[in-house]
């Protein structure tokens, strides 16, 4: 495996689709290797701009202006960071050999829509997720509880992320919100939405996952340790590693992992996400890319999850192991302004073993993650207090 020299004839060219925080990292992890790096996303300075050797703005989901992208720029890799990507291009891409898109075309695809990876997981791999319908009216979603999901149950609209147009119907009274939120929150104008079965697990964890080249340049599939993690609305809060699990609890899921991760193919880094309950196992959903609940490893591992794509997906060898507990706790904006500031962060960074990302975004908003804080502990629950306290501590204002 050789690499090139950036900006020149022999470079290595890597074009991120999606250059927020974990694409930022990414790029960072690429460029300690002297791979060129060429960054999109939809706003001008985004994170992962700031740290590349160009970047452009463009929609992602306009497939002209991506497929002139890629093949004004020819990049040897093209790497997506997001969901909202016109994704049929990319399949075009990898069929026409024009680029190797990471992990592959096929897994962008089916992972942007809920119901592409649902339906693998659950009907072609018969793995146990929570019991689910897709429905297209309030009627539909009406039926679909009486007759099948049941009380509490979770809607989302199939494509979203971050806990957007998702809620939880508890009563009948509910659902005309829950259908309503789920329309207007998705990422694309359909009405198409999943009603899933809620799962009352005791904890519920992302098991990176990752498909590299071993020594003998064969693809083997190695797992970090579980990540322990909190989400408020559908949206990541705090993070830890590793989560204490059962040992049946844990081989279910890395075997869970094995499988949709196999089927998905190519080589990357994959967020699984689990639900557990005592020794039982639910999939949930699948990054085929770095995960926002695995910034915690940037203070756990020898090699973050970051270093760990990067690696992966240029054919280098790769390292999992754990080098301590930690934890990850969220900084927000907390304000709706644009080149706000950061306070404190000397006083956040006394506590011990701790250290801060911010991620340089242009425009803050009140719930939007502008930054994180990582702790380190022999103990989780002092690693979690840490971080959570370093976070609070940062203010910001403009
Ligand atoms: N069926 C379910 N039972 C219990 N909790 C659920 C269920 N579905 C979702 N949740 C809760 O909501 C969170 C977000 O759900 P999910 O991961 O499906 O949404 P998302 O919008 O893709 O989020 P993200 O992009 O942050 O991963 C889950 O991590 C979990 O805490
Ligand atoms: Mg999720």
């Amino acid at each position: 495996m050789k690499i090139g020299t950036p900006l020149s004839p022999s470079a290595t060219k890597v074009m991120l689709l999606g250059c927020g925080e974990l694409g930022k990292e990414v790029i960072i992890a690429l460029q300690r290797f002297g791979v060129e790096v060429i960054a999109v996303d939809r706003y001008k300075n985004a994170p992962g701009h700031q740290v590349a050797h160009r970047s452009y703005v463009i929609n992602m989901n306009d497939g002209t202006a991506l497929k002139n992208l890629i093949e004004q720029e020819r990049p040897d890799y093209v790497v997506p960071e997001i969901e909202a990507i016109a994704t049929d291009i990319l399949i075009g891409i990898e069929a026409d050999n024009i680029a190797t898109v990471i992990p592959k075309a096929r897994a962008t695809q089916l992972t942007m829509n809920r119901e592409g990876i649902r339906r693998l997981a659950a009907e072609d791999l018969a793995l146990q997720t929570s019991n689910y319908e897709f429905v297209e009216s309030l009627e539909e979603l009406t039926q679909a509880i009486e007759n099948s999901i049941g009380y509490p149950c979770i809607v989302k609209p199939v494509m979203s992320s971050s806990g957007k147009g998702q809620s939880q119907i508890s009563k009948p009274e509910d659902i005309k919100t829950a259908w309503d939120q789920a329309i207007s929150g998705g990422r694309v104008n359909t009405t198409r939405i999943i009603v899933e079965q809620k799962i009352e697990f005791d904890y519920e964890i992302t098991l990176l996952t990752v498909r590299a080249l071993d020594a003998q340049d064969n693809i083997k599939t190695y797992f970090c340790d579980p990540i322990g993690h909190k989400q408020v609305n559908g949206d990541y809060v705090e993070s830890w590693q590793p989560q204490a699990m059962s040992d049946v609890a844990l081989k279910k899921a890395q075997h869970i992992a094995h499988t949709v991760t196999d089927n998905l193919s190519g080589k990357g880094l994959f967020g699984v996400e689990f639900f557990v309950k005592d020794d039982e196992v639910w999939f949930s959903e699948v990054s085929p890319r770095p995960h926002d609940t695995g910034m915690v490893t940037m203070i756990t591992q020898r090699q973050n999850e970051f270093e760990l794509h990067a690696r992966a997906l240029l054919g280098l060898p790769v390292d999992v192991s754990l080098l301590t507990p930690g934890a990850s706790a969220v900084i927000y904006g907390a304000m709706d302004k644009t080149g706000i500031s950061y306070n404190n962060i000397d006083k956040a960074l006394n506590i011990p073993n701790t250290d801060i990302r911010l991620f340089g975004k242009p425009e803050a908003f009140i719930k939007r993650r502008m930054g994180v804080a990582l702790a380190a502990a022999a103990d989780i629950d002092i690693a979690r207090e840490n971080a959570k306290k370093s976070a609070s501590i940062v203010t910001t204002s403009i």
